[in-house]
């Protein structure tokens, strides 16, 4: 496909090519696609509209603050996904349980979304890049019946498609379908996203780590002796590395896929598990990471092959450029 190819041609183009394609999948990923936009929109206005910056005043299941635009990105996506009919339920950061949609429509539908519709939250307010992050499962209930915990609880092998959309400099969305990584920036004078990222691959290597090394004095002495070598002086090495951190894991995560790095949140001893979300935030990203050539683990385990047992249950997150990655594994 060529210039000017817009992403809901390239969705079509990538569905067709398909033999059982039902264009389910198309639809439902063209509600992502407005839905991101409505909330781009609103991002954009934040500073000028009270309604969006600040907290809530309420926290969500996992005891963090939740802000404004939280609640409305959240509010935003789930509302789209309920007006069509292609998922039976969704999976939220900022939701207690999963909802299972009871629309008949929607109980007809084959796929789930599991969703961290604000990614960076705490960035919000200081106008650095935020984020979006989805994924979509085919359901294992029956078509017709409600959606349940066991749609949720899939292994990262089984997603559809996943991607995140970053509202930075600019506004990008980076999709996969399985058949690699692209990326779509958003014109905002015509509210199309074209194609601008054709076939994104993780550099072997690179100079980034990306970490918060506030959580130094916690992280295990594996992590500590990496992060040494990072800032070890080795010319033939390219040492020391540079080290970028926004805060943002979907920001820090695109930087690094497209200059060559690594992201990581290990476990603590704070907090054994880390603080990232095993179903909403690391599966997709390892699911695009290993689509463009990177590597996703949890310092033992494939990201993907983890299996998991609770809807917002944490996990530590390697995730960055596949050289990068393995020299990382040997320090542990
Ligand atoms: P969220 O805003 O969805 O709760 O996610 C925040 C996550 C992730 O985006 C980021 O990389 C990480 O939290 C930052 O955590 P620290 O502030 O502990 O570095
Ligand atoms: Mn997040
Ligand atoms: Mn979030």
């Amino acid at each position: 496909m060529g210039k000017f190819t817009t992403l809901g041609e390239h969705i079509l183009h990538s569905q067709y090519a398909k033999a059982n394609s039902t264009g389910e999948l198309t639809h439902l990923l063209s509600c992502i696609r407005l839905a991101a936009k409505v909330v781009n929109s609103e991002i954009n206005k934040a500073g000028l509209v009270d309604e969006i910056m600040g907290k809530m005043g309420k926290t969500n299941i996992q005891g963090e603050d939740q802000q404004k635009l939280d609640d409305y990105a959240n509010r935003k996506f789930i509302d789209a996904f309920e007006a069509r009919s292609q998922i039976c339920g969704v999976a939220s950061e900022e939701e207690d349980s999963y909802i299972a949609f009871e629309k008949e429509s929607c109980r007809n539908g084959k796929y789930v979304v599991l969703i961290d519709p604000l990614d960076g939250s705490s960035n919000i307010d200081v106008n650095v890049s935020i984020g979006t992050i989805f994924s979509i499962y085919r359901r294992v209930t029956p078509i017709g019946s409600k959606a349940e915990l066991k749609d949720f609880l899939q292994k990262g092998t089984e997603i559809v498609a996943a991607g995140y959309v970053v509202y930075g400099s600019s506004t990008i969305m980076v999709l996969s379908v399985g058949q690699g990584v692209h990326g779509f920036t958003f014109d905002p004078s015509v509210g199309v996203f074209y194609l601008s990222h054709d076939n994104i691959q993780f550099p072997k290597s690179g100079s980034i780590y990306s970490v918060n090394e506030g959580n130094y004095p916690f992280f295990s002495d594996g992590i500590k002796s990496y992060l040494r070598y990072c800032k070890e002086h080795d010319d033939a090495s390219g040492r020391p590395l540079t080290s970028r951190y926004i805060g943002s894991m979907v920001s820090d995560f695109h930087r690094n896929m497209i200059k060559g790095g690594i992201y990581l949140y290990p476990s603590t001893t704070l907090a054994p598990q880390g603080k990232l979300r095993l179903l909403y935030e690391c599966k997709p990203m390892a699911f695009l990471a290993e689509q463009a050539g990177g590597i996703a683990t949890d310092g033992q385990n494939r990201i993907l092959e983890i299996e998991p047992t609770e809807l917002h249950q944490r996990c530590p997150f390697i995730v960055g450029s596949p050289d990068m990655v393995n020299k990382l594994k040997e320090f542990l």
